[in-house]
Formats: structure tokens, sequence, C-alpha cells
């Protein structure tokens, strides 16, 4: 598997272990798999809009359908209430075991594990492929191989639904004087283990002589210090939701990874403006926060009962827990409209339509794609 496939699987698979639902739609209200009737319901509703904008209602009755990045379900089962038979495909085994806990069809709704950069389908036989909320979160060179993969997947005739971030524009810089906030932390955690995720809660004061306006790419993010020095620089990032007038006060949560080895840390607020500047370095003040990583605690490994309180009596130490999965968040990713067009033009495929979507935020110019495969298929191997 490449470096990047394993660190995107490494990513969601930790994700799927510690908040799955709120993983895949980033609200407060679903974290800790709260709100599920809501969660369920969203992908219904979203599957609406999403057939309507693929306008063909000619589906034969043994449809097969599958769901790209398919998470815990969300989208799959909505897909399960108009196709027969349907396909999630993930990632990450621990978003699949949710997503098989929750199945209400399992007799026709099946899930698949998959960790390669192909599709686990045999060429033609499928008849429509959808993907949300998904190939955003994918490197670009591995996007164009799973398009490649939909393509030979899909019989001719069949369709893509995908949508996929196409670039951000460079935001307008603020100006230097409206770049100065005052960071609060309400609740901060004090101790975690190697990798584990959390939560901070902030709230983010805006000290500068005008507006922070919405659309300008203005997040919170940490870095992560050890003994004066920076040993983690990106790690969580969350937009500050806008507008916010000088001396407004935005509540804002961040949700960060300790770093992999224990000690004594800081953990380090700023605001950022994406592809401007952090604005530490425009003289906004920080705000740091100790945070001890401790390391995690021990799991004694399966012993026969006659052998346990032999190790532990001759002094043996206990075996090391293996390590966690490597935490990190989700990241963002494009591939340009102009080279996703053309790629489908050059193999044979009919772009029906691309809509500009938002599902990516107000931060990416992104859209929803609706392709007819054609006749000619490039065969990867
Ligand atoms: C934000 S969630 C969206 C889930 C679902 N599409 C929805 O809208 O409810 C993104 C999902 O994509 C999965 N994913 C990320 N990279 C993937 C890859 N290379 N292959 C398959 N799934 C992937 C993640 O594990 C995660 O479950």
């Amino acid at each position: 598997m490449s470096t990047e496939l394993n660190g995107v699987r490494d990513v969601w698979e930790h994700l799927g272990a510690t908040d799955p639902y709120w993983a895949v739609l980033t609200e407060n209200e679903f974290r800790g798999g709260e709100a599920r009737t809501e969660f369920f319901q969203s992908g219904r509703t979203e599957v609406a809009g999403l057939l309507e904008v693929l306008g063909h209602d000619e589906w034969p009755a043994d449809t097969v359908a599958v769901d790209f990045g398919c998470g815990v379900g969300r989208i799959t089962f909505a897909l399960a209430e108009h196709f027969d038979n349907v396909v999630g495909v993930d990632v990450a085994a621990s978003m699949l075991d949710e997503a098989r806990a929750n199945n209400p069809f399992p007799d026709r709704v099946r899930f698949v594990h998959n960790d390669a950069s192909t599709l686990p389908f045999p060429d033609d036989s499928v008849d429509l492929v959808v993907t949300v909320i998904t190939l955003q979160h994918i490197p670009p060179s591995l996007t164009i191989r799973y398009l490649l993969e939909m393509i030979r997947i899909t019989k001719p005739g069949g369709r893509l639904l995908f949508q996929l971030p196409s670039h951000m524009p460079r935001p307008e810089p603020l100006p230097t004087s409206a770049c100065r906030a005052s960071i609060a932390v309400l609740d901060a955690p004090r101790s975690l283990e190697p990798n584990e995720s959390a939560y901070v809660e902030v709230s983010v004061r805006n000290d500068g002589d005008s507006a922070w306006p919405v659309g300008r790419l203005l997040n919170l993010g940490n870095h992560w210090y050890r003994d004066g020095e920076p040993v983690l620089w990106d790690d969580g990032r969350t937009a500050v939701a806008g507008p916010v007038e000088p001396g407004q006060a935005s509540p804002t949560q961040l949700r960060i990874a300790a770093p992999a080895t224990p000690g004594e840390y800081e953990l380090e607020l700023d605001l950022v403006q994406e592809s401007v500047a952090w604005w530490a370095n425009l003289g906004s003040p920080t705000v740091r926060v100790p945070v001890t990583v401790r390391a995690a605690a021990p799991v004694a490994p399966a012993r026969p009962v006659s052998e346990v309180g032999a190790a532990d009596a001759a002094g043996e130490p206990e075996e090391a827990a293996e390590a966690p999965a490597k935490a990190g968040s989700m990241q963002m990713h494009g591939v340009h409209k102009d080279l996703v067009v053309a790629l489908f033009d050059q193999l044979g495929c009919r772009v029906l339509n691309a809509i500009p979507d938002n599902r990516a935020g107000a931060d990416w110019v992104s859209y929803l794609y609706a392709v007819e495969v054609g006749e000619y298929q490039l065969r990867l191997r």
C-alpha cells in the first residue's frame, strides 16, 4: 500500500474508532453518536437530491449501486431505499463495524473493507457509483486512480455521481490591523495518551479594528511544543464562524490529537488565515496550555489461566500494548475541475453535469459531477 494511502487509512481508522458519527458530519450535535435519527435522515435528504441531479429514472431492477467511502452507512442505507443491491466500501474497518451494526437491510446491503487504491469489483459490474464528502479527504493522485477504477467497474451507460473540490481560491488577506485576537481557553485536557484525540473549548474575541468576514479562510489551529521548541506544527484546524465584529467573541471547538511520544508538552492555539499567515507572525497573542502526554496504559496479553500471576511474581514487565493507530486530522484536497472534465472526456465518458456544491465548505470551489460511463474503458492493472 502506498504511504499516502496508509496515512489516509490510519487517520480514518482512528476517527472511526473514537467518534465515527462526528467524523462523518463534523457538527457538534453528532458528537458521541448523539442525534442518530437526524444523522441518518440527513442521508435520505441528501440521496433524494443526488438522484434528482442524476435525472435517470430507468434503473434496471437488479441495479447495483456502490457507495464509495461509506463511513457508517449514512448514504448507503438511503440508497437502499431506491436500489435493491447496495455495497458500501470504506478504507476504515472501524467505520464499517459501526455501519454493519446499524444495517437495516442485511440481505441486500453489504459492506466491504478496501484499503487498496483499486476497487474490489470486476470490470463492468455495477450500475452506479456514488461518493460524497470522501474524495475531498483523499490526496489528488489517489483520487484520480479511484476515478479510473470507478470507470472500470461501471457498466457502459452506467453513472458516476461524485462530489469533489476543485480548488481553494486564495483569500483576500485581512488587513493586519484586523488580525488581532484574544483566545480564551474554556476547557482543555490536562493529560492525554499518545495520539489520543480530545476537544478544546475556546472563545475567540476579535481585538482588531475591523470585522472578520466569512469566506476568508480564517481558522483556529494548534501547534505542539516541547522544551520550548515546536515539535508538531499542523494538528487540528477549525473554522472561526464569521462574521465576527470587533469586540465580539465567537465560541469555537478544536479537535486535537496528542503527539505520539509521552512527555510534557505545551499546546499552542493561534488563528491562521490560510494561505496568508499565522497571526502570531502578525503580532497577535497566542495562548499555551500545558498538557502531559502519559504512557498508554499497558494491556495484559491474553495468557492461559495457569500462567496468570507467574510473570508478575517473577518481576517480568507486562508486555506493552500495541501502539494505537496514528492519529491525525482529516485533510482536505481537490482536483481541478478542468482536469476532471478532461480526464473523463479522454476516456470516452460524458460529463452530464458539474454543479457547484457546498459540501467542502465555504473555503473551496467544489462540484457535484454526474458522469455517464462510455464504451471505451481504460483497464488499470
Ligand atoms: C466524511 S466520511 C463520509 C462518509 C459518507 N460518504 C457520508 O457522507 O456519510 C469519509 C469516509 O471516507 C472514507 N475514506 C477515506 N479515504 C478512503 C479511501 N481511500 N477508500 C475508501 N474510503 C475512504 C473514510 O473512512 C470515511 O468513512
